[in-house]
């Protein structure tokens, strides 16, 4: 079975938790686009654990890839490798040599662009990935393969200084730094230049001998670069197409395409947020949620579910089947609600998503289940869906109905065991 899980809000929808519940030891776990940008958090038994380049499911799958569609930044590619291997070992990871590489200028760059941008800021992770794109687009990128040559790596970087010298003009990069910069990157290399290749034929032969594979889409869809909210948005495509440029395996090899949504709605950064909540339900479903940024610790801006956006977010991706996260922290509402619609004058929701149009959201109430305790939890995962509680099932059916998708995957907790399938 070849899955991909994406999540259909603006990120944060808990892909990380799925992709590491459907993954099994022998699983081929892929990522493909984005970087450091995206965060995921997985909570086992053992403790918490946080990723930003390697797909969740890491610490117990057989092989993983970074692929091609990536921006990889060699400091935290390699802590991340080496924590990932203290607990899984036997783990083969396999970098795409035409990933391309985030470097300290690139990160400056975010920042001085973002301060430039003024009160149009977007509010990025700072993690340097806006710029990293440009310079692949602009074919001035270094790529990683790049890295096992460090003159090659010296010469891009004077190159992209020179280029770029108006936003780096505040900036400590004089020759002696970039000296050190492609020193560190070649250092770099050598820790992870074993697991270097072109990953296509990895992935191919993978698909052709029928493994198990998860590739996990990074950020929500609502951030992706065309059909996101521009320019609130990162700089690739976050929808179920990105994976074929991202790794080139054809979306025709894919099995099943599983959209997650939140069970509510979070945003980090800038952009219109049609169903966000302010004052204390703000700081109630925040904290509930631990809404915070994995990368940046940023907190989070929150709402109600939005249908209207699921709905255009499902519909771009061709998702199969839903996966719901984060059900019991709604149960600390004693009244939840759900955005069915913008209001009669908007018709087409993405006009209201992109502050085009003046979203009058309508919603449903839903009655709460209350607060889930732990044992609660580990009851309902034992004996299995019948055991949810009424008015859960009725918000998940609620959900189904309003999106026309069913919902197959539910989670109810932080740790990995507190998913229930749905048959
Ligand atoms: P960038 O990707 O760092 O350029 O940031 C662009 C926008 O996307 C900002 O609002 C970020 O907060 C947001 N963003 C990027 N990646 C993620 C993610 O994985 N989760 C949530 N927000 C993200």
């Amino acid at each position: 079975m070849r899955n991909l899980v994406l999540g259909l809000q603006f990120g944060d929808e808990g892909k990380g938790k799925v992709t590491d519940f459907i993954s099994q030891e022998n699983s081929v776990l892929v990522r493909y686009n984005g970087g450091t940008n995206a965060g995921h958090t997985v909570v086992t038994k053992k403790g918490k654990f946080k990723f930003h380049l390697l797909p969740a499911g890491s610490l117990k799958a057989s092989s993983i890839v970074l692929g091609n569609g990536m921006v990889i930044e060699p400091e935290a590619l390699v802590n991340e490798i080496s924590d990932v291997l203290a607990e899984n070992p036997h783990l083969k990871i396999h970098i795409s040599s035409a990933a391309h590489v985030v470097t300290r200028l690139h990160k400056y760059m975010d920042g001085a662009q973002e301060k430039m941008r003024g009160e149009m800021k977007i509010g990025t992770t700072s993690h340097g990935i806006g710029p990293t794109y440009e310079e692949k687009y602009s074919r001035n990128g270094i790529r990683i393969e790049d890295l096992g040559n460090r003159d090659t790596v010296l010469k891009k970087l004077s190159f992209i200084r020179e280029l770029r010298s108006s936003e780096l003009t505040e900036s400590p990069f004089n020759n002696e730094e970039l000296e050190k910069i492609a020193d560190e990157l070649h250092e770099k290399w050598q820790y992870f230049r074993s697991f270097v290749g072109r990953t296509e034929y990895f992935l191919f032969d993978a698909v052709s001998k029928n493994e198990h594979m998860v590739f996990e889409g990074g950020h929500g869809t609502m951030l992706d670069i065309d059909f996101g909210t521009y320019p609130y948005v990162t700089s690739s495509n976050t929808i179920s197409g990105a994976l074929h440029t991202g790794t080139g395996i054809s979306l025709r090899k894919i099995d099943r395409i599983i959209g997650v949504v939140k069970a509510y709605t979070s945003r980090v950064g800038e952009g219109p947020f049609p169903t966000e909540l302010h004052g204390k339900d703000a700081d109630l479903l925040r904290e509930a949620g631990g809404e915070y940024g994995t990368t940046t610790g940023r907190p989070r801006r929150v709402g109600w579910l939005d249908i209207p956006l699921v709905n255009y977010a499902a519909m771009l991706n061709d998702v199969d089947e839903i996966a719901i996260t984060k059900l019991d922290v709604l149960g600390q509402f004693r009244n939840i609600r759900i955005c069915t619609s913008y209001g009669k004058n908007v018709k087409e929701p993405v006009n209201a998503l992109l502050g085009k149009e003046k979203a009058e959201p309508e919603y449903v109430e839903m009655d709460s289940w209350g607060k889930i305790g732990e044992g609660e939890i580990e009851q309902i995962v034992e004996s299995g869906y019948d055991a949810v509680p009424e008015e859960m099932k009725n918000y998940i059916s609620t959900v189904e109905r309003l999106t026309g998708k069913p919902v197959k995957i539910v989670s109810i907790g932080q740790i990995r065991e507190s998913t229930v399938v749905r048959k």
